[in-house]
């Protein structure tokens, strides 16, 4: 079966999940951190190369403070209590986003976490924390803008890959499965640019109950895809493809 190299994950649903059950939003939250750490294990075990998940976005600083409170304060139980089992999973760890407005309180434990991993070979799972696909095209283009003024570089030599390697996600290959659950479907500024040939996978569960069943299912999906680029379903396959 055709196996996604990377899947991209948009992790939603935790409120609805908690409403459904009359419990408080921070519920579905703690909930969607065990499935997290199930998926992360699963996908290590499926032979998945990269799985990178949205875990908060810029924009969720507009939300409630004391959800927010929460999810910073969640986010540090996480860093502290379960990078140690990623570790001997041979998991590496690595975030996304706009470090320079996160509190050291929380950049440090997210630099230790990056270079206690920083060998492992086994999946790379990128945390999207403070992140949007805007802001990581705004500092690509303020990062070529520097260049272009320093004489480094020719707005002419500013190409698709080039543009991609000032991205966060420089280091990667593009996801080719995009998941989002609780059925929602926007991208709401996760990967803009990096998702241009993802194939899209949208399930009405709420996070905290996808499952390792739920992911097989959307590789499954993934591997029914035909991924043509821009060719026809001929060339596909043969050999001027
Ligand atoms: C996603 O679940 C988790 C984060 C944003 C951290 P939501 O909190 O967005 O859940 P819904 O969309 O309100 O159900
Ligand atoms: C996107 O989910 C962000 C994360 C999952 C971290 P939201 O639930 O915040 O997205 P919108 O606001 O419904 O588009
Ligand atoms: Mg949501």
């Amino acid at each position: 079966m055709d196996l996604p190299q990377h899947i991209a994950i948009i992790m939603d649903g935790n409120g609805r999940w908690s409403k459904d059950r009359a419990k408080p939003r921070h519920f579905g939250h703690k909930a969607g951190l065990e499935t997290l750490k199930t998926i992360i294990e699963v996908a290590a075990k499926r032979g998945v190369g990269y799985l990178t998940v949205f875990a908060f976005g810029i924009e969720n600083w507009l939300r409630p403070t004391d959800e927010v409170n929460y999810l910073m304060g969640l986010f540090l139980t996480a860093l502290r209590r379960d990078i140690g089992r990623l570790h001997q999973n041979g998991i590496r760890v690595q975030f996304i986003g706009n470090k320079q407005q996160v509190h050291a309180d929380l950049s440090i434990p997210m630099e230790e976490a990056e270079s206690l991993t920083q060998h492992n070979t086994k999946m790379t799972l990128i945390v999207a924390f403070n992140y949007s696909g805007r802001w990581d095209l705004q500092q690509a283009c303020q990062h070529l803008a520097q260049k272009v003024a320093a004489n480094e570089l020719t707005p002419a030599e500013i190409t698709d890959s080039i543009i991609s390697q000032h991205l966060s996600t420089a280091a990667w290959p593009d996801p080719d499965l995009f998941i989002r659950t609780s059925g929602e479907q926007r991208l709401s500024n996760f990967l803009l640019w990096q998702l241009s040939y993802a194939e899209l996978y949208f399930t009405n569960k709420h996070w905290p109950d996808f499952d390792e069943t739920e992911l097989d299912k959307a590789i499954a999906f993934y591997a029914s895809r035909e991924r043509r680029f821009g060719k026809i379903s001929e060339q596909i396959g043969s050999e001027d493809a």
